[in-house]
């Protein structure tokens, strides 16, 4: 059976980045709220009846889209898959425990990075909107400003990518989501992985981990 991992980590810790390579090398699915919810920011969700009507709204403030919503996307993706990188869920605890009752993991990997750090890494990505190819324009510059080296597609810049959205998203994260990481590490599953090094050493833990875990 193909492996089933997790990857955490507060934005703009690099789990898009190592997640490409995993997709790579082992061959896996590449599942990720983020990326299915930005390609249906205009979903009418108002049946719910919650404060907004689509998940795009929740997006561009910085905060969590329903439990509701990502759930069901990723309750489908799972079954779906073979092997798979799940990127972006789950984000609190109640969806920690609901995805303990869709899957079982083999190993759940932490992107260690710290604060300042982030909000550098994330007002300075562009994203390919042709391929998703990821790049940042000084850490990892295209040849071409604006243009992907992979497909020639535009480049561009994430909506919720801002300085301001930027630092709610990663407020965000430290109220909801590093309890997830304790939870994990409490299980005696998590594995630890610096985040700070170059995109290629931090590769080198990755893929470690997760030959020996999975
Ligand atoms: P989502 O898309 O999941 O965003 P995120 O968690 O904030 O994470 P990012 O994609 O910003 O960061 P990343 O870790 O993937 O970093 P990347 O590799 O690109 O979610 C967006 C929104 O959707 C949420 O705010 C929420 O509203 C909603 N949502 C999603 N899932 C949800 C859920 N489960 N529940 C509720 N709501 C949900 O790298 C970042 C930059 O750094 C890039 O420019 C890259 O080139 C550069 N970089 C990467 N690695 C390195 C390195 N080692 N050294 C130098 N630069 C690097
Ligand atoms: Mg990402």
């Amino acid at each position: 059976m193909e492996p089933h991992i997790l990857i955490l980590g507060a934005p703009g810790a690099g789990k898009g980045t190592q997640s490409d390579r995993i997709v790579s090398e082992f061959g896996v699915d590449h599942v990720t709220t983020g990326d299915a919810l930005r390609g249906n920011k205009e979903m009418d969700i108002s049946h719910l009846g919650l404060e907004y009507d689509t998940p795009g709204e929740y997006m561009d403030k910085g905060e969590l889209v329903p439990d509701a919503v990502v759930n069901e996307i990723v309750e489908t993706a799972l079954e779906e898959a073979d092997g798979y990188v799940l990127d972006g869920y789950p984000r609190n605890l109640e969806q920690a425990q609901t995805l303990s009752e869709m899957t079982d993991l083999d190993v759940v990997l932490y992107l260690d990075v710290d604060e300042d750090v982030l909000v550098d890494r994330l007002t300075g990505r562009r994203v390919c909107e042709e391929c998703g190819a990821t790049y940042h324009v000084e850490f990892s510059p295209p040849e071409q400003a604006g243009v992907c080296d992979e497909c020639g597609g535009d480049l561009y810049q994430r909506e919720d990518d801002t300085e301001e959205t930027a630092r709610e998203r990663i407020r965000v994260y430290e109220e909801n989501t590093a309890p997830v990481v304790e939870f994990y590490d409490e299980e005696g599953q998590l594995v630890r992985v610096d985040g700070e090094g170059s995109p290629d050493e931090v590769w080198a833990d990755v893929s470690d981990a997760v030959e020996t875990n999975a």
